[in-house]
């Protein structure tokens, strides 16, 4: 719906948003035993009291000391939590805890900031002139957004410390409702809608739907995609499908991998997916607070590399950026709707996401969240893979305030991921919000499902 006047959001609820968010990571920190937070759980990536401080040094530098022009409290910290790691053919970090402020220190800098933002924010948003951007509400957006993908990030970090050094629950599934024979769906040809179409003022973030108010970059702007038939599994390919892959040779099966993937395969020595392990009693799986049998009708989180494997081993393919949107978002009858179940915002009857579960759960455990031509499991449950390489979409222009956040990742070694994992915020299950990994990333909780030309 074309909103050519469109007014300022109420501020009030975005900063309830933010709120929430930051809730969000605090209980994520306080999961973490103390002296852990010194640890570096993934190696490439920074110790976990960089983002403590982090993301409040993303949100300094991008309201306080970006939009509303403040003098700086801490402009050592501002700067040494300013950037995280994307760690594509770089070298290992090589500092040490000693190398890093105290966690009080950190704690008084996380608090310090919150105080004078929130006092300016409240200013900004009771109107006294603040700058379009934050009267638009995008910087709130970029920063509750920010903050709530981390939120996804550290979870990632966190699945890697040992079970003694964080706490919390296993997630329990229901009774898992068995998964007939794997089968594909057709869906017939027709246009798959990417992105978002910009606001007709220019205003980096927005977009011209009421309902759809905020959008990064990369979702921009609004692109139209011809797409041919195809059919598509119905259901993501389960840990239990895949180890019939790890069984039958796969990953020694050379003609299977790029030689890129082979060459990563080899030198990690990976037999089966990074999260399994084998024992005399069967296959194992680490889930986020305790190890436990292989759940076999749960998705299978691999790479892209590995996904892309058995895909070639099936005669199919990973399906195109375009092809999921079909499978996920288009009608029978020519429409397109914003999620796979329809026009209904998301709600846990559709899928496992926005932080109900710490682990993945039988693909067939949501039956409401199925799309239009009975394709499931969609959003929630992992990220899924694509064959597409992330790139602009056309008319893509860079957030001013934040050049780099899609910009540096357009270099051919990134591929896009849709959907959501059981730790995305419900409010990045729009339809053009693009996820994007490298292809060997092993720690990403990302499923794929194929697809047949
Ligand atoms: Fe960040």
């Amino acid at each position: 719906m074309a909103s050519p006047s469109r007014q300022p959001e109420p501020l009030t609820p975005l900063l309830e948003r933010l709120a929430e968010a930051r809730a969000n990571t605090d209980a994520l920190f306080a999961r973490i035993a103390p002296e852990a937070l010194y640890d570096r759980p993934i190696p490439e990536r920074h110790r976990l009291i960089f983002y403590l401080g982090h993301l409040e040094a993303f949100d300094w530098n991008l309201l306080g000391h970006g939009a509303f022009a403040l003098p700086p409290d801490n402009a050592a910290f501002d700067k040494l939590f300013a950037f995280g790691i994307d760690p594509v053919g770089g070298n290992l970090p090589t500092d040490v805890p000693a190398d890093w402020p105290s966690e009080r220190v950190v704690r008084r800098y996380v608090a310090r900031v919150r105080e004078r933002l929130d006092a300016r924010l409240a200013d900004a948003f009771a109107g006294a002139e603040p700058s379009r951007e934050v009267a638009g509400g995008t910087l709130v957006h970029v920063a509750i957004e920010h903050r709530l993908m981390h939120s996804e990030t550290l979870a990632y970090l966190l699945h890697q410390l040992p079970y003694n050094k964080k706490r919390g629950e296993r997630t329990r599934f229901g009774r898992p409702i068995g998964l007939d024979k794997p089968r594909m769906v057709g869906v017939p040809e027709g246009e798959a809608t990417l992105g978002l179409p910009r606001h007709r003022d220019g205003l980096p973030g927005h977009s011209d739907d009421a309902a759809t108010p905020f959008g990064w970059d990369n979702e921009f702007n609004l692109t139209i995609a011809r797409v041919p038939s195809f059919s598509i599994d119905a259901y993501p390919v389960t840990n239990g499908q895949f180890l019939e892959f790890v069984r039958e040779g796969g990953y020694s099966d050379r003609r299977l991998w790029s030689d890129e993937a082979w060459a990563w395969k080899s030198e990690k020595g990976l037999q089966h997916p990074f999260l399994w392990s084998e024992s005399r009693d069967g296959w194992t799986y680490r889930g986020m607070f305790e190890q436990y049998p292989l759940p076999l009708d749960a998705p299978a989180y691999v790479s892209h590399a590995e996904a892309s494997a058995y895909a070639r081993r099936a005669g199919k393919a990973l399906p195109t950026e375009a092809q999921w949107h079909r499978a996920a978002y288009a009608t029978r009858d020519g429409d397109e709707v914003e999620y796979p179940w329809g026009n209904e915002p998301p709600d846990q009857s559709r899928g496992n996401f926005d932080f109900k579960a710490w682990d993945a759960v039988p693909v067939t455990s949501h039956p409401f969240g199925a799309s239009h031509f009975g394709v499931h499991d969609l959003l929630g449950n992992g990220w899924e893979w694509t064959s597409t390489i992330f790139a602009p979409l056309p008319g893509f222009e860079p957030f001013p305030f934040y050049r780099g956040y899609s910009a540096d990742f357009f270099d051919g070694k990134h591929f896009v991921m849709k959907g959501g994992s059981p730790r995305t915020a419900a409010c990045m299950l729009r339809r053009s919000f693009r996820n994007w990994f490298q292809p060997h990333y092993p720690y990403v909780y990302a499923k794929f499902r194929c697809v047949e030309e």
